[in-house]
């Protein structure tokens, strides 16, 4: 019988015009690599990395669109026309009037937790992110996790386990009133859960029963052109809006926003602040030249203004960002075709393997996903990132381990870098692993920085 036809929706949109080789290393090399860097894929070296699915944060392949940018870049001490550039596209594809760029997302973080968080606060958030709670916690708050309890079950198939549980936000209100409560931190699409959006009804919902107790929304908005996707693909009502439209609507629920650029905007270096609040503004714009640079440049260069500036107008187009979530199905499909236990529904920006049921004969203990992500390494040079145990880190006052219901390890895609024949191989490699994944033993940790610790801790195979 003749083949059937597949629609192959979700081919790259783009032609490679220039290349960058990769080094192909053997096992032997990648086992020493592997213990050298203490079985810590942050601490590897890029260039014994074969496909490298760290992270989609600066790892991003810029257009030639935007390479064109670059060369335009004013370099101006004060007031750089790739400023004003990127601030009317700021509000244009935000709808936020004010903005202060920043060298990266987590500078933004620290300004805005130093602004609106006083000690004692609390900080009600959809499941916490690294290193936006290290920051609140650094500013004397306290984080709490308010997202629905699917959120936690990887194997729940919930369509948006983003959202934010309002019985548990209600709970905290009265339990601390509102009045230490600064705002609700709501990030979209959850990166820690598993790249899982919010709806816009929970949204609408939560901005209504914040607005009622005098409580602002602000927005981690790094992935946020990924929640307005999976809004217009999932949510009633939506499927004829576009993604750059449903983006300002979500937009307008929020009094402000901080933006990692290195994820959405297709760079690789920026981020900023943007808000309708005109005291946090003044106040950000004041804070930003102690810790950044000017107001008008924040840490980065004309140049990388510029490549945001027109990374924003790419990021929204129908053809990148389908491509871009279509990829990462493509991935989650493939896997699960082995029987390969996944975070579902798959992510925007990546594909979390459940690690604890991969390995189920280890504890938490021995760190399931750090030794997973090790493992991958060693089989094939894919890198992955551990988000278990070791991400989560310390409780800052009792000081004892923070124990998350997910182990996972995350495969991260990098826009516009990768091709289906790279995902294949990675998809093949895991599927080796996880057939003899009853040799794996698990891992001790033999050193642990204090802040952070996933970056730079190491371990040694037991
Ligand atoms: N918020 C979210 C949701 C993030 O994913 C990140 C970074 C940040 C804030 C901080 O931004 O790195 O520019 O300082 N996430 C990267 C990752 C590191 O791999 O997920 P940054």
């Amino acid at each position: 019988m003749a083949k059937k036809i597949i629609k192959h929706s979700w081919a790259e949109p783009y032609k490679i015009k220039m290349v960058e080789p990769i080094k192909v290393t053997d096992k032997p090399y990648r086992q020493k690599a592997a213990k050298e860097a203490g079985y810590n894929t942050f601490l590897l070296k890029s260039e014994d990395v074969y496909i490298d699915l760290l992270t989609d944060s600066g790892t991003n392949a810029m257009s030639d669109y935007q390479w064109a940018g670059l060369m335009m870049g004013d370099e101006a001490y004060a007031g750089s026309k790739n400023f004003y550039h990127l601030w009317d596209n700021v509000k244009k594809y935000y709808g936020m009037p004010y903005f202060v760029p920043t060298h990266q997302g987590r500078a933004a973080e620290h300004m805005i937790s130093k602004i609106m968080i006083k000690p004692g606060d609390f900080i009600p958030g959809n499941m916490y992110f690294t290193t936006t709670r290290v920051h609140q916690e650094l500013a004397g708050g306290t984080f709490v996790d308010v997202i629905i309890d699917e959120a936690h079950d990887a194997q729940s198939k919930h369509p948006f386990k983003g959202n934010i549980d309002p019985n548990k936000l209600e709970a905290l209100i009265n339990k601390v009133g509102a009045k230490k409560i600064p705002y609700v931190c709501i990030a979209g699409p959850v990166n820690m859960a598993g790249g899982q959006p919010f709806s816009m009804a929970n949204l609408k919902e939560i901005a209504t029963l914040a607005k009622k107790h005098g409580i602002k929304l602000w927005f981690d908005g790094t992935r946020a052109t990924e929640n307005a996707y999976f809004i217009q693909q999932k949510e009633k009502g939506y499927e004829k809006k576009t993604v750059a439209q449903i983006l300002i609507e979500i937009c307008s629920y929020f009094d402000g926003m901080w933006v990692s650029a290195k994820k959405d905007l297709l760079v690789n270096i920026g981020g900023f602040i943007a808000t309708r609040n005109k005291r946090v503004f003044d106040e950000a714009r004041n804070m930003v030249v102690i810790y950044e640079g000017l107001h008008s440049y924040g840490g980065l260069a004309g140049r990388d203004m510029e490549a945001m500036a027109r990374g924003i107008e790419e990021m929204v187009k129908p053809e990148n960002i389908s491509m871009r979530v279509k990829q990462v199905e493509y991935c989650g499909k493939e896997l699960e075709s082995y029987g390969i236990p996944l975070v579902k529904p798959y992510g925007g920006h990546a594909i979390f393997l459940d690690a604890k049921l991969f390995l189920p004969h280890l504890k938490q203990d021995l760190f399931p996903a750090q030794s997973l992500a090790a493992e991958i390494y060693e089989d094939s040079g894919v890198r992955g990132m551990e988000r278990g145990l070791v991400s989560s880190g310390r409780d800052p006052k009792t000081g004892e381990n923070r124990y998350p219901k997910l182990e996972l390890v995350r495969l991260t895609f990098p826009r516009r870098v990768y091709t289906q024949s790279h995902i294949d191989v990675m998809v093949e490699s895991i599927a080796e692993v996880f057939d003899k994944r009853k040799k794996i033993k698990g891992l001790k940790m033999v050193y642990e920085p204090k802040y952070l610790r996933f970056f730079q801790a190491r371990f040694v195979k037991l």
